[in-house]
């Protein structure tokens, strides 16, 4: 038995889609919730004192007219915004282009434009001796800076390293590298080659590098010897060499030399160190003039069904888009030091550690380590040493730091603070009020950040000297950006105010500049997954709600995807990383709520019938049947991590007589979140379930009760 479920909007119709879709969409998260009384903050009036730089806009009226101006005229907005911000080899001709209809969006077409120029040559030769980035070493007291002149020569050099290998415009780059500025060159050197980069987070299991370097074909791949994270090391290469097994289009594999510390071997012909590569390097190399369309990178994310997907992103709109959001939503001056505690492995490094700090000129913390390491006091000594003004981090690492005392924070100096972001998951009210009264000592604009892989920058925010803030709330739409809230029933949009639904975009010529371009590969699943759901705008796949004063409230992922400490992991594919284990005839994943992390993986598994241990201890259970029962269960969540990453392992796993389905084999979710979340205990609590005459076996729900509180 298969666990997989068909994307219904494969091969039918999108009005029929539509209506399968929605059928599909099952979750707590779509549930009406009502925002009355929630405090609002205005903006901080220390933004306004004099000691600071003034925000660029400077009241909610301002943010309106520029607001309507991008949503009536976005192709003058943005070609306006496109010649402030950047530099252009050649001007654009047009703006937008395409439509949603074919996924032929264009933006800024007859222009040629390179992004490594943008993010470093212009400001190597404006202000050479500013710092673009700060190195934060995983030890403590371990930093480095590296000035827009040396970060022009690093680039170069690692792009002539690459072009000395027969890499040229259009090959494609896997990059699996720690949170070290050597990561950032090999992005920045690929933009100046019209390389296409594919960075892999380095969390990821070999099994996820190889199917990622497949899917892209990449000939080159960029590693290091180890990471480190916490004081501890991850043998990067070691995991590269196992993925390298497997993947036919590389050719070459470059180790940068982070730790020196183990002994890794290396395949000859095949491997070469960094450093020995760069040394014999020329550091001037000419940038590749590009046309905006072209590909900048591949980005892989899960979606809710089948393999994850490879995200292309442009050259020309992403940039002006990642500078655009990064310049208002930060309030970004050039005196800042701003720092954004994600990995480059995930898009927020791609647009706001790289991309839209570099292309505006500013200076960008790269942080190895994590929150709690050498203590819960690291992101606010870091804040204290590089008198940093912006910290962009996510709300389990908030939640975490709250937990361990506000002492740790207490006792650095954090005044040169003024802008304090949220991202990646929805903020709980608790969470942001202890970010804002905390670190943010009641003094800072908080902005709470949503956007996706796919959209490519902030969508809704807050901006800090402008919108006035809910704790909770991502309050109003970017520029560009036209909200609407759905209702998944029947797919029409919900007007007016204090409405609940699935949150999509209203799709303009063009969509937006930042937007995704296709899936690699699949452009058919592009359209399908964001387009052909509900025609005329762009599906989320997030639940939200529109409160009586229009600002948005996002709830979370409608689909199967479940967010697990910001990160996204489809129940599909853990799903099918669970059939690959030997004991396993079907799973269920679920997500469960979470006080740290947001989101938990809760996994039910049915075992094969010659896999036979008791699934509830029972009291005659001996000893020897629970380390049986343990070892299983050790062995699949084993399983798990090896195929997706550690990040994915799981918190809970129920082995389970059978699963809920409904007589036509669907497996009801609905029943499985609310009964591995621990909210199911009584015979009362399994009525309020609701109609479970649909299920084939009502009988079962008990049963799954039963064990998952024998487990607690
Ligand atoms: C999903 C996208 C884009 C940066 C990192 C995540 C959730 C993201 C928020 C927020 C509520 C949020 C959504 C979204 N999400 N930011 N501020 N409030 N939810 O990117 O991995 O593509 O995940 O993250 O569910 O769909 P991603």
């Amino acid at each position: 038995i298969q666990t997989h479920r068909l994307n219904p909007s494969a091969s039918i119709p999108a009005s029929q889609a539509q209506a399968a879709q929605a059928a599909e969409l099952d979750s707590d998260f779509l549930e009406p919730v009502h925002h009355d009384l929630d405090p609002v903050f205005k903006p901080p009036e220390r933004l306004f004192a004099g000691d600071v730089p003034v925000p660029h806009i400077k009241s909610r009226e301002e943010y309106v007219k520029l607001y309507q101006e991008s949503i009536k005229a976005p192709s003058v907005f943005w070609s306006k915004m496109a010649s402030e911000l950047l530099e252009w080899e050649r001007p654009p001709k047009f703006a937008a282009q395409g439509g949603y209809e074919d996924g032929d969006f264009s933006w800024f077409d007859g222009g040629l434009i390179n992004a490594c120029v943008n993010a470093v040559d212009r400001h190597a030769a404006a202000t050479p001796d500013k710092t673009a980035i700060i190195w934060e070493s995983d030890e403590p007291g371990e930093h480095e800076h590296i000035s827009y002149r040396r970060l022009l020569i690093e680039v170069s050099k690692l792009a002539n390293v690459f072009k000395s290998h027969g890499l040229r415009k259009g090959d494609h780059v896997a990059i699996y590298m720690p949170m070290v500025p050597e990561a950032l060159y090999a992005m920045l050197a690929c933009a100046r080659l019209g390389l296409v980069h594919c960075v892999v987070f380095a969390g990821f299991s070999a099994d996820a590098v190889r199917d990622r370097i497949n899917d892209c074909g990449a000939k080159l791949v960029i590693t290091a010897d180890q990471g480190k994270r916490g004081g501890k090391v991850i043998n990067l290469k070691r995991t590269v060499d196992q993925a390298l097994l497997e993947t036919p289009t590389i050719e070459k594999c470059l180790v940068f030399r982070r730790t020196g510390e183990f002994n890794i071997p290396f395949h000859k012909g095949r491997d070469l160190w960094y450093h020995e590569e760069v040394e014999k390097a020329r550091p001037v190399c000419p940038p590749e003039p590009m046309h905006p369309e072209d590909p900048l990178f591949i980005l892989y994310t899960s979606g809710s069904t089948g393999k994850p997907k490879g995200l292309i992103h442009s050259t020309g709109g992403y940039m002006l888009q990642t500078a655009s959001s990064f310049k208002y939503i930060f309030d970004y001056h050039p005196s800042d030091i701003y720092g954004c505690m994600a990995d480059v492995g995930w898009i927020t490094g791609h647009s706001y550690i790289c991309y839209g700090p570099l292309t505006m000129g500013a200076t960008t913390v790269v942080f190895e380590s994590i929150p709690t390491y050498p203590d819960a006091g690291r992101f606010w000594d870091c804040v204290q040493t590089h008198k940093i003004t912006q910290l962009y981090t996510a709300p389990t690492a908030i939640r975490t730091l709250k937990k361990f005392g506000d002492e740790f924070v207490t006792k650095h100096d954090l005044s040169s603070l003024r802008v304090l972001g949220s991202v990646g998951e929805p903020i709980n009210p608790e969470a942001w009020q202890w970010y804002h009264q905390v670190p943010g000592r009641s003094q800072c604009a908080i902005v709470d950040t949503y956007w996706q892989t796919e959209t490519g920058s902030i969508i809704m925010t807050p901006l800090p000297g402008a919108i006035a803030t809910k704790p909770g709330s991502c309050t109003v739409p970017f520029f560009g950006i036209e909200p609407v809230i759905i209702d998944a029933t029947t797919g029409a949009e919900i007007k007016g105010n204090d409405v609940t639904g699935v949150l999509a975009l209203r799709m303009h010529p063009g969509g937006w500049p930042s937007m995704a371009r296709t899936i690699l590969g699949d452009h058919k699943r592009f359209l399908d997954t964001y387009f052909n759901v509900y025609k005329g705008y762009y599906f989320t796949g997030d639940g939200a709600h529109r409160d009586k004063d229009g600002y948005y409230w996002v709830r979370g992922r409608v689909d199967d995807v479940i967010n697990v400490s910001g990160h996204r992991i489809s129940t599909s594919e853990v799903e099918s990383a669970m059939i690959g284990h030997p004991a396993v005839a079907e799973s269920a994943v679920v997500g469960i709520p979470d006080d740290v992390t947001g989101q938990a993986l809760a996994v039910f598994v049915v075992l094969k019938p010659e896999f036979d241990v008791p699934l509830a201890p029972s009291p005659e259970a001996t000893h020897h049947h629970h380390i049986k029962v343990d070892d299983v269960k050790k062995s699949m969540i084993q399983h798990i991590r090896q195929a997706v990453g550690p990040f994915a392992a799981p918190k809970m796993l129920f082995l389970v007589p059978d699963l809920p389905k409904t007589r036509s084999g669907k497996i009801m979710r609905r029943i499985l979140r609310k009964v591995g979340g621990g909210e199911v205990k009584s015979e009362e609590q399994i009525k309020e379930l609701g109609d479970l005459s649909t299920l084939a076996d009502p009988g079962l729900i008990p049963q799954l009760v039963e064990i998952v509180h024998a487990k607690a």
